[in-house]
């Protein structure tokens, strides 16, 4: 049995409680959505405002030199890539990362133009399995995107599949893909894989180069705190970097964007996976994040992320079990990422709840309460005290309520 001070003596040793600090938390507020949203690191009011009244305002134009606001998506493309494994040059941050998913699986495709097949799972989230339909339908559906169960994507990989394309911990449940084994039974059918990493990064530990990826994508502004609508992350690997091209090509990717010259060329390595200007007060929110990141220890990321997932479950099924709630997705720690999912038939109403009662986590159709743990910023002690709230929610049928039930935009 978990106590609350059970809870209290975790974090006492937790090594990097000092991190906490180094974010605005808001007051009264358990978060537990830094998997959707992170926390805005202090830093980045900053750096915002050195970007807007000085870089912006008074050196206008000619920061694009004086601050290497060129630059700035390949360096940060490197910072990122220490977190996971990625090597130097071999990262960007750009656009989206539906948008560089379209880059990725173009450049993949035009490397197997003899293979017709995109394998992916069901588990995917939606929006990079629409990427994959829509370059088709361009494609005068020349392709198939092959859609199996989560489990069965190994099964699957054949000499027919040009393209595995699938995301590491699925956006539900945070079951894990084995990425190393994935891939090497992938290469050793000939096909390529592109990983979407958006909640592995700072989650979890990735290893793109030891485990032979070939190219991936991720988001800036769910763990790793870049701030709303951040550009997202690709990684290719070098093997790759001057065999191939993507569909999607602008100036920025161009080797010479200065000499316009009116045929493109595509730049060196990473650099051609730029399309057009980049967002530079995005950038900012991500160099502010991108401070604290480089200070931490992946090993006790992931050593926190186990103990505050577990901490969860347990208080969940220890306080709760008499309540209509079923844990979504594996137990085993190394076979999932950073957030949990409880399954319920009111799910929705029971977010709403928790919500207004200030514990903030969100609603996946059709009946999953998520929560996500930033080992960062959150606390075991914050884990406690948001199963004693969801606890009394359920006891005292406080999400049955009318106010409750009306669906938002977002959920
Ligand atoms: C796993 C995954 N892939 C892709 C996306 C889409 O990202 P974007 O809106 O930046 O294109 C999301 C968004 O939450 C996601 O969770």
């Amino acid at each position: 049995m978990i106590t609350r001070k059970d809870c209290l003596q975790l974090d006492a040793s937790d090594p990097l409680a000092s991190f906490r600090d180094r974010f605005v938390v808001p007051e009264n507020l358990i978060y537990f959505d830094g998997n959707s949203l992170g926390l805005m690191p202090k830093a980045a009011r900053a750096r915002t405002l050195q970007v807007l009244e000085q870089e912006w305002a008074q050196d206008l134009i000619t920061s694009w030199n004086k601050h290497g606001w060129f630059q700035e998506p390949v360096k940060l493309g490197d910072r990122l890539a220490r977190l996971m494994g990625g090597g130097t040059g071999n990262m960007v941050v750009a656009d989206g990362i539906s948008i560089n998913l379209f880059k990725l699986l173009t450049a993949a495709l035009a490397l197997r133009p003899d293979r017709k097949v995109i394998l992916s799972d069901t588990g995917n989230f939606p929006s990079d399995l629409y990427v994959a339909q829509g370059l088709n339908t361009f494609l005068n559906n020349s392709h198939s995107l092959r859609l199996v169960a989560p489990e069965a994507v190994l099964d699957a990989i054949d000499e027919t599949v040009a393209v595995v394309m699938v995301t590491e911990i699925d956006y539900r449940t945070a079951r894990k893909h084995d990425m190393k084994a994935l891939i090497a039974k992938a290469h050793a059918k000939g096909a390529l894989v592109i990983w979407d990493l958006s909640h592995s990064a700072g989650a979890i530990p990735v290893d793109l180069l030891g485990s032979d990826c070939d190219f991936a994508v991720g988001c800036t502004y769910k763990f790793l705190n870049a701030g709303p609508g951040a550009p997202a992350f690709m990684f290719v690997h070098p093997n790759h970097h001057n065999t191939v091209s993507p569909a999607l090509v602008g100036w920025w990717g161009d080797a010479h964007p200065f000499a316009f010259n009116l045929d493109y060329e595509p730049g060196p390595g990473i650099t051609r996976y730029q399309v057009g200007t980049q967002p530079i007060l995005s950038l900012a929110g991500l160099s502010a994040s991108m401070e604290i990141w480089d200070d931490v220890d992946m090993v006790q990321l992931d050593a926190k992320r186990k103990s505050l997932c577990e901490t969860f479950i347990a208080c969940v099924e220890q306080r709760c079990a008499d309540f209509d709630l079923s844990l979504a997705g594996q137990r085993d720690m190394t076979r999932r990422g950073s957030h949990v999912s409880f399954r319920s038939i009111n799910g929705y109403p029971i977010m709403q709840a928790l919500i207004k009662a200030r514990v903030i986590g969100d609603f996946r159709a059709p009946d999953m309460i998520r929560f996500g743990f930033a080992p960062l910023y959150n606390t075991h002690a914050e884990v406690w005290d948001a199963v004693t709230v969801l606890h009394d929610i359920l006891q005292n049928r406080t999400w049955d309520r009318p106010e409750f039930t009306t669906r938002k935009t977002v959920t």
